[in-house]
């Protein structure tokens, strides 16, 4: 599949034209557009955004709530930091489009603790469309007033998933809530909430302005439109990318410059590792879910070493309310470290701990510690020998 370039393309559409459209539109139509799209949010899950902003539309209660999840904490992820430095002015049209749509004059972006030093640039993008009237009161001459403000995270991984950055809005510790309620009905400060990836908002515009079915002619099945990928590691040009989906990983590295493959991490931390043999596996959510990041380890590195730093990773960043994660996490790194030293010697010693992952991934309470064992089944399964064979099951 071919390279094609929409959201980071050199010719962009105009300011404002994509927010001019849709109010012509009624909330239904700009709604029915982006569901007929098919796009699925650029946040890691997939879900389908026009269902989201439909039922955030329909639920009942005042102030709805606009909210951006520009949190950004899976490692290898920075494609959204592009977005935040060179298409802010997209990403505020987006997000007022979606809140034209469900009917919410308030727009909060939850912006990474990293990145404060994006803040003034943000905000002189978010003046020049005051300025214009896309943004603030009464914009373009209609009833429709909607404004953006930026709070800051503190650094917590977890407060990427939705509800947690939404407690950590309200001041709280962020910890996830149980769902249901989702935030479509009861968000921040239990108003109807639609959160949204900084990449799904950007993506809005340029659906309204060129229609739904020229968005579902990119891509591959149900997985429509364009996507970015951050790509770093052993690759000669790391940076980030812009792929229709379906692409497949194969292509992705021949972009970036890659020789040598012993494995590549796609989708973070909590993604999908892979081997060298299956670099014709499409990026889609129905074969290799695309994430926002690809990490390419080459042959000198260890996996050990990987496995043992992502594990790390989690352990740290659980958030500690849940027995599977708080304590599976513990003995999986565990379990590595006893690969490492020689306690574990066989696939047979392992079959509790795959089934330690199981338990995780059904029985976690958010997504962080249901795919925190990924990187154990797949690194262990696919490039660890035992005598007995592969470490898989
Ligand atoms: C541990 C964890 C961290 C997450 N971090 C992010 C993040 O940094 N950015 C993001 O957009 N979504 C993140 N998500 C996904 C969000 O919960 C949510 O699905 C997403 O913001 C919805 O937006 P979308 O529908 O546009 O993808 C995370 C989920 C989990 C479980
Ligand atoms: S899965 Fe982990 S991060 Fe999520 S609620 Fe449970 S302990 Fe917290």
């Amino acid at each position: 599949m071919s390279e094609k370039r929409i959201l980071t393309a050199a010719e962009q559409p105009e300011a404002g034209a994509a927010l001019k459209k849709s109010l012509e539109m009624t909330k239904a139509d700009v709604v029915f557009e982006v569901r007929e799209s098919n796009m699925r949010g650029r946040g890691g899950a997939g879900f389908p955004t026009g269902v989201k902003w439909n039922l955030a539309g329909a639920a009942s209660g005042a102030n709805k709530m606009v909210i951006c999840n520009a949190d950004e904490g899976e490692p290898g992820t920075f494609k959204d930091k592009l977005l935040l430095e060179k298409y802010a002015s997209k990403l505020l049209e987006g997000m007022t489009i979606g809140g034209y749509a469900i009917g919410s004059s308030q727009g909060i972006i939850y912006l990474r603790a990293e990145y404060p030093y994006l803040v003034p640039g943000i905000m002189k993008v978010r003046e020049e469309l005051i300025s214009k009237n896309f943004l603030g009161e009464g914009i373009l001459g209609t009833d429709f007033s909607f404004d953006v403000e930026i709070r800051m995270g503190a650094g917590a991984y977890v407060c990427g998933e939705e509800t947690s950055l939404i407690e950590s809005l309200e001041g709280k510790r962020g910890e996830p809530r149980n769902k249901p309620p989702f935030p479509v009905n009861s968000g921040y400060l239990s108003r109807p909430t639609i959160v949204n990836n900084v990449e799904t908002f950007v993506s809005v515009p340029y659906i309204i302005l060129n229609g739904s079915e020229w968005y579902q002619d990119l891509g591959i099945g149900s997985c429509t439109g364009t996507k970015l990928f951050s790509i770093s590691g052993d690759v000669e040009n790391p940076g980030v990318y812009e792929f229709q989906m379906g692409s497949t990983i194969g292509e992705l590295l021949e972009v970036a410059g890659v020789k040598d493959v012993q494995a590549v991490q796609v989708g973070g931390a909590s993604g999908t590792t892979i081997s060298a043999g299956e670099l014709d596996r499409k990026l889609s959510f129905e074969d290799l879910p695309p994430g926002g990041s690809v990490i390419v380890f080459n042959s000198s590195r260890n996996m050990m070493d990987v496995l043992e730093n992502f594990l790390e990773f989690f352990v740290h960043e659980s958030c500690g309310q849940c027995a599977p994660c708080r304590e599976g996490n513990v003995r999986l790194l565990d379990t590595a470290r006893a690969i490492r030293g020689g306690k574990i010697t066989s696939r047979e010693e392992l079959k509790p701990f795959f089934m330690l992952a199981e338990v995780m991934k059904l029985g976690s309470k958010c997504g962080l510690g249901q795919t925190s064992p990924n990187c154990f089944v797949d690194i262990i399964t696919k490039f660890i020998d035992f005598p007995d064979g592969k470490g898989g099951m």
